[in-house]
């Protein structure tokens, strides 16, 4: 029998990453030959993990904050769509070559296609300006949404972003104007646990006819996505992007596609469970 391939994340925090049981979840139903766990990795240490876990044959890794920039010049070779959206997620060591992939994008596209959302033909207002951000605005891009503007804290960075993404910066004064079921995407951590009173978006401009999407996943059900239930308004949270990101990373690494219907409610319920117990 030949002895089961290592995978992992890494990342610095590490500790409270859901991973672990989302993947060893997957490993255990399929029965796939891999182990897989969690690993802190300091900052002047990055090229020594990847390139020890390369040694010790690992079949591939999980990349997480603050690291998905970081690992590009590391690479062999990087997957267009990673590069485009400059940040990778997955990593897969075969046949000596080092490759990454970003699995968050297509994670998030697949994650609003669980709920039946579509940002086809929608006004986007991303919420945001940061690597997550840039990601979403992609991620929007491709889904062919009508038109996608960006709204940051810090104005300056949302025009860069804009130029870099070819979508426009929304200017706060517009933020009571923005068109009829528009599709409001937070990519900022503001709500993410320990600070759950706070939502990156004034409660009093919720509309029932938008949807309301939130990245971050705990908690589960974030201010924004309350105030967009106050109001009668779709809304889509952040644990199916987790559990899809990890999901087409497996099927990267196993060569194995994956049913996503067969697994969604049974993964969001172990995820949401150990949220609750952390
Ligand atoms: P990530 O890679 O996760 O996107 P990042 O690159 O540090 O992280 O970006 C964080 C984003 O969240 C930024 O757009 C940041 O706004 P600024 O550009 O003004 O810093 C936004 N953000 C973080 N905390 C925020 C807060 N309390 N209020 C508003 N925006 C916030």
């Amino acid at each position: 029998m030949n002895p089961k391939q290592s995978l992992g994340v890494i990342g610095a925090p590490i500790a409270h990453s859901l991973s672990p049981l989302l993947h060893g979840s997957l490993i255990a139903k399929y029965d796939f030959p891999f182990t897989y766990s969690a690993f802190h990795v300091e900052n002047d240490m990055l090229a020594e993990a990847i390139y020890g876990a390369q040694a010790l044959g690992f079949r591939g890794l999980n990349v997480t904050v603050p690291y998905k920039k970081a690992v590009l010049p590391l690479l062999d070779e990087i997957d267009e769509f990673a590069l485009k959206v400059g940040a990778v997620n997955t990593i897969l060591f075969s046949d000596g070559k080092i490759t990454g992939y970003n699995t968050d994008v297509f994670g998030f596209l697949h994650s609003l296609a669980v709920e039946n959302v579509s940002l086809a033909d929608r006004d986007v207002i991303v919420l945001g300006a940061g690597g997550a951000a840039r990601a979403i605005v992609l991620a929007a891009k491709n889904a062919r949404a009508n038109s996608v503007r960006i709204y940051n804290r810090t104005y300056e960075k949302a025009v860069a972003l804009a130029e870099k993404t070819g979508s426009t910066v929304l200017p706060e004064d517009a933020l009571k104007s923005i068109p009829d079921n528009a599709a409001v995407i937070n990519t900022t951590s503001v709500g993410m646990h320990p600070h759950v009173g706070e939502s990156p978006f004034p409660a009093r401009l919720f509309r029932p006819d938008c949807v309301y999407i939130d990245i971050v996943y705990n908690p589960q059900n974030t201010l924004f996505l309350q105030h967009a239930a106050t109001v009668g308004a779709l809304s889509v949270g952040g644990i199916g992007m987790l559990i899809l990101q990890g999901i087409l990373a497996m099927e990267i690494w196993s060569g194995k596609k994956i049913d996503i219907q067969d697994n969604f409610v049974a993964l969001r319920d172990l995820l949401v469970q150990a949220l609750w117990s952390h």
